[in-house]
């Protein structure tokens, strides 16, 4: 029989597994309304027994109010820094400094990522979190407890009775979900984040915990603090521990007894990484013995027992040539350089983002000048900075455009960013209904930035509900239009009535709504009828949707001329109502088959997944027996590994497809 306990600690379990696919991975393991309801039972459950409430619940996660400003704290030990190289050579004259310092002694030591977070340290006091600081000038930092209770996969409470276990490690924004957080500022109109690293440090800047709460931030720990009543004497035993008691470690290490070792395992961790859920820059090397680590000492900066040792980032300097405007879908400006072609990461980049007119004033960028970009991941080539030395007399200055430049329209600032106020602005329309009709939102097939280019210049298509009123003749009208093609066109609009419902909310393209809010609103409201009645404080009740969202949603919705748009979308046929997950016509079903996605995918991670899920299969963060496939892309790292030795079949992008249709 069930008791209220038992219940308790099953739905404990259940919410902490989904956290960490959620997380951790970026691969939920279900659906963001099954997650609620899960996570309403466990609210209902602890609300009629208070006593089954614990510090630990994933009830507490939610965040507190707002802080007037963080609180400075001593570190109980100062938290150092790391002296790094770029040179291999340079990293074993440190190892041979180390040897030659303990002579006679057997050193070991261990490798581990760089992780590219924000370093923080964590107080367990009797195996309850009590404090997280910030590392800030080493010897004191903020106060930040409340915004990483709110990380899901940190424990609130460790099975460890020590009197102090201070533990540290680098928060992180999961690559995965940073990659969807900035398509979705991108989507919303909102400024992207340059780097991951950016994304945790924003996040963790916040005095307002809930919304912290909100973001997917992740830790991992690597490193000891004070300890006291803990048995520990090298890094190796160190990691265990962590490991041990529930703590976030991280994904790979390697003991190492030699400098070949050494070698040989950086090189390991530069292909690896780019599996890992984080963003790395390097490979830390640690001495193990923390007897032999007290008797090296540190200098003022950094100890003498680790180095960081730095992979050379994908950087390149070129020269600035010109700087272009780029009018958003909300008429947000965006300057764009337009750069003498340099080979970088392995491509030609000749355009980056300067991302608005401040970062030009604070790096102080002019045209002609030396700029150094730099290209991390998948993330869009961005402009560091000048190469100030290389600068020469012929150098001008970058002014913002005072009209649009597709329109002709004056702008106006809004806060940072110069917009083009007009509503009826080609650019805008045609930046609108290209975002409507994309792949990420009602993915109309055949319906490509040209087509539209050439729809709004006809005068035939001003906003989405004119795609639905396209006839063959006069698609088949336009130059470069051959009958059969015109009809695909026709096919691929009429298909798209049909989509999900969070496709369209996403689709109408309304500020501060990226693909994630459009999915939970959907989820949560059913219909589009409901979601345009809603108000803004049951909006907010809503997983993933803020004050900022929800206001914004309520106004767009206010207004007349949306109304409008939205009847004449009903009247074309539009689906307004969250479908159930149904294999798709013509399609075999996946039911019952469980898949893994990993490594780099032509298309966004989560499309892939949603199909997968429309077609009634079910997408798992990690590889097991009941594996049925591992869909791999480009660079799979362990999960790969994981499918060879468990013998899952594994299928690349083009197996899935073929699979998918029969
Ligand atoms: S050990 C006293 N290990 O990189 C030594 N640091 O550039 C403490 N970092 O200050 C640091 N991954 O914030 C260590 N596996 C790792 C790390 C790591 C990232 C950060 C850390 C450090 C900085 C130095």
């Amino acid at each position: 029989m069930s008791t209220p306990a038992k219940r308790h600690r099953a739905l404990v379990e259940e919410i902490r597994r989904h956290d960490r696919a959620y997380y951790e991975e970026a691969a939920p393991t279900i659906s963001d309304q099954d997650y609620d309801a899960l996570y309403r039972e466990l609210i209902d459950l602890e609300a009629a027994h208070p006593e089954l409430r614990t510090a630990d619940s994933p009830s507490q996660r939610v965040g507190g109010a707002p802080l007037a400003h963080f609180t400075t704290v001593a570190h109980a030990q100062p938290m150092q820094s790391l002296d790094n190289t770029y040179s291999a050579t340079e990293m074993e004259e440190f190892v041979d400094r180390m040897q030659r310092t303990l002579e006679g002694q057997e050193l070991t030591f261990v490798v581990e990522p760089k992780v590219d977070g924000v370093a923080v340290s964590l107080r367990y006091e009797h195996g309850k979190l009590v404090q997280g600081l910030t590392r800030g000038d080493g010897q004191r930092g903020d106060d930040i407890t409340a915004n990483l209770r709110t990380i899901r996969t940190l424990p609130l409470e460790i099975k460890s009775d020590a009197p102090i276990f201070e533990v540290r490690g680098e928060v992180y924004y999961p690559r995965v979900a940073f990659d969807k957080l900035n398509r979705q500022r991108e989507a919303a109109g909102e400024a992207v984040f340059a780097n991951p690293r950016n994304a945790a440090a924003g996040t963790l800047k916040q005095l307002d915990s809930r919304l912290v709460a909100k973001r997917p931030l992740a830790i991992v720990l690597y490193g000891p603090g004070e300890l006291r009543g803990v048995e520990c004497g090298t890094q190796s035993e160190f990691l265990k521990l962590v490991k041990k008691l529930g703590l976030p470690a991280p994904e790979k290490t390697w003991f190492c007894r030699d400098k070949a070792e050494l070698l040989r395992a950086v090189e390991e961790l530069d292909t690896e990484r780019r599996g890992f859920a984080y963003a790395t820059d390097g490979a830390v090397v640690k001495l193990d013995s923390w007897r032999l680590r007290a008797a090296l000492g540190a200098t003022s900066k950094a100890p003498r027992w680790a180095i960081a040792y730095k992979y050379s980032a994908e950087k390149a300097v070129t020269t600035l040539e010109g700087v272009t405007f780029q009018v958003g879908r909300t008429g947000a400006i965006t300057p764009v350089a337009e750069l003498k072609p340099v080979l970088l990461a392995g491509t030609v980049v000749k355009r980056a983002t300067l991302h608005n007119f401040e970062e030009i004033k604070r790096k102080d960028i002019r045209l002609g000048d030396h700029v150094t970009i730099e290209k991390a991941g998948e993330i869009i080539p961005a402009v560091l900075g000048v190469v100030v030395e290389a600068r020469t007399k012929a150098v001008r200055a970058i002014e913002p455009p005072a009209q649009c430049p597709a329109c002709e329209h004056k702008l106006a600032w809004d806060g940072i960013f110069l917009r083009c106020p007009n509503r009826a602005c080609p650019a805008q329309t045609q930046r609108k209904l290209g975002h409507f009709a994309a792949r990420g939102a009602m993915d109309i097939d055949g319906m490509g930035e040209s087509l539209i280019e050439q729809l709004v210049e006809a005068d035939l298509v001003k906003d989405p509900a004119d795609f639905y009123a396209l006839t063959l003749e006069q698609l088949s009208g336009l130059e470069r239009m051959a009958e059969k093609s015109a009809q695909n066109v026709v096919a691929g609009i009429v298909a798209s009535k049909q989509q999900d419902l969070w496709r369209l909310i996403f689709g109408l393209g309304i500020l501060h709504v990226g693909a994630g809010g459009a999915r939970a609103l959907a989820a949560h409201f059913h219909t589009l009828d409901k979601l345009a009645a809603a108000g803004v404080e049951e909006l907010q009740n809503v997983r993933d949707v803020g004050e900022v969202m929800a206001e914004s949603l309520v106004t767009w919705f206010g207004s007349e001329e949306n109304r409008e748009l939205i009847e004449r979308l009903r009247k074309a046929g539009l689906n307004f109502e969250a479908q159930q997950a149904a294999a798709p016509v013509g399609g075999t079903s996946l039911e019952g088959k469980t898949f893994v996605l990993t490594g780099t995918l032509t298309e966004p991670r989560d499309v892939v997944a949603d199909r997968i899920r429309a077609a009634g299969g079910k997408v798992a963060s990690s590889v097991s027996k009941k594996t049925s496939y591992v869909v791999a892309g480009e660079h799979a790292g362990s999960k790969l590994e994981d499918a060879q030795r468990l013998g899952v079949a594994v299928l690349d992008e083009a197996g899935l497809a073929k699979l998918m249709a029969g």
